[in-house]
């Protein structure tokens, strides 16, 4: 999966477009960009896009951003959303591992319920919304085999910390949300899970966000949430493997297999271990599957 588009939940026009705006997933929306007087209609209107979806023959993806644990809305999300058998659910303002045993928990009763496989619904967590969030960012590994994905955000987080910005002048992100984006990379690895990163608000600057990507991408992230539909062609250049990227690694994984008793090896005048093998591998193996 390389690209993931929020859709307000309360907005049909916009669900019908992201439904064929090129996105791996779609992240119906019942949290922020949704009003506290709205919510129960969104439940529903987000139903219906479900139910509507999984007539598609071609569908993306199917992710609902819940209300997080601590906000009393997260059951009757649950309750609303379950009959639709989405793909998984985003749960934002997450701390740890415990959370996401906490959601687990609360969606083997709606699979059972409704009579699904048991684990069928992923969960996608948002690590580092909030201050408490930062300092258990490392315990997500084994916490459930429904954790399919770690993400970041740095909003919700500057409120946390009372903090009256969470960008420099030149737009910059400053100290403490850079750490939480490295955070999020390092607990996602640690984890043995995706990264994706973050939203890029400014949807009209095509240039920045080409190059934002270019920077997530080197840094770790192998995803990224789009605002917007025309966030998604860059997304999905910049997420898939290179022509080239693949040549690459395929002459690594190849001299390997060639040498199977070598640690290293001299490739181009270049020399390759372990992890360059490693990271090889990877680049193909995404390069094979765009969509999972
Ligand atoms: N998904 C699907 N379609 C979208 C979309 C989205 N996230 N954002 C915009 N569009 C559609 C618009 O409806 C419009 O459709 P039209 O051409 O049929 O009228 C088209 O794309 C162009 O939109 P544009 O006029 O450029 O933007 P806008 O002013 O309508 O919307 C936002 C701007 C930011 C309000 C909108 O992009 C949005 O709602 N984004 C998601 C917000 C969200 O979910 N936030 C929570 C996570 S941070
Ligand atoms: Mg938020």
């Amino acid at each position: 999966m390389r690209s993931l588009l929020f859709v307000p939940a309360d907005s049909p026009k916009k669900f019908a477009k992201g439904m064929t705006s090129g996105a791996d997933a779609l992240i119906i929306d019942l949290e922020d960009s949704i009003a506290p007087n709205n919510k129960e209609h969104a439940r529903q209107t987000a139903l219906g896009f479900l139910k509507e979806a999984a007539a598609e023959p071609a569908r993306p993806y199917l992710v609902v951003r819940v209300n997080g644990l601590t906000t009393g809305l997260t059951d009757a999300d649950l309750d609303a959303i379950a009959p639709g058998r989405p793909d998984a659910i985003m749960l934002p303002k997450a701390e740890g591992g415990a959370s996401v045993v906490h959601a687990d928990a609360k969606l083997a009763v709606r699979e059972a319920h409704n009579g699904f496989p048991d684990g069928h619904i992923k969960i996608i967590a948002i690590a580092t919304e909030t201050a408490a969030s930062l300092f258990v960012a490392g315990t997500y590994r084994g916490s459930s085999a429904r954790l399919s994905a770690l993400t970041w955000g740095a909003e919700d987080l500057s409120a946390d910390l009372g903090a009256e910005t969470n960008r420099d002048a030149e737009g910059r992100y400053l100290d403490p949300y850079r750490l939480a984006r490295t955070l999020c990379i390092a607990g996602a690895a640690a984890a043995g899970v995706p990264a994706i990163d973050t939203v890029y608000i400014d949807f009209r600057d095509d240039v920045g966000f080409r190059s934002n990507c270019d920077t997530a991408r080197r840094d770790g992230f192998t995803a990224r949430m789009a605002i917007h539909p025309a966030q998604i062609p860059i997304i999905n250049a910049v997420f898939t493997p290179s022509a080239e990227a693949v040549a690459q690694a395929k002459i690594i994984v190849d001299a390997f297999a060639a040498n199977p008793g070598a640690g290293t090896l001299a490739i181009e005048g270049v020399m390759a271990d372990q992890p360059h093998l490693l990271r090889a591998k990877r680049v193909l193996e995404r390069a094979a599957i765009k969509k999972s």
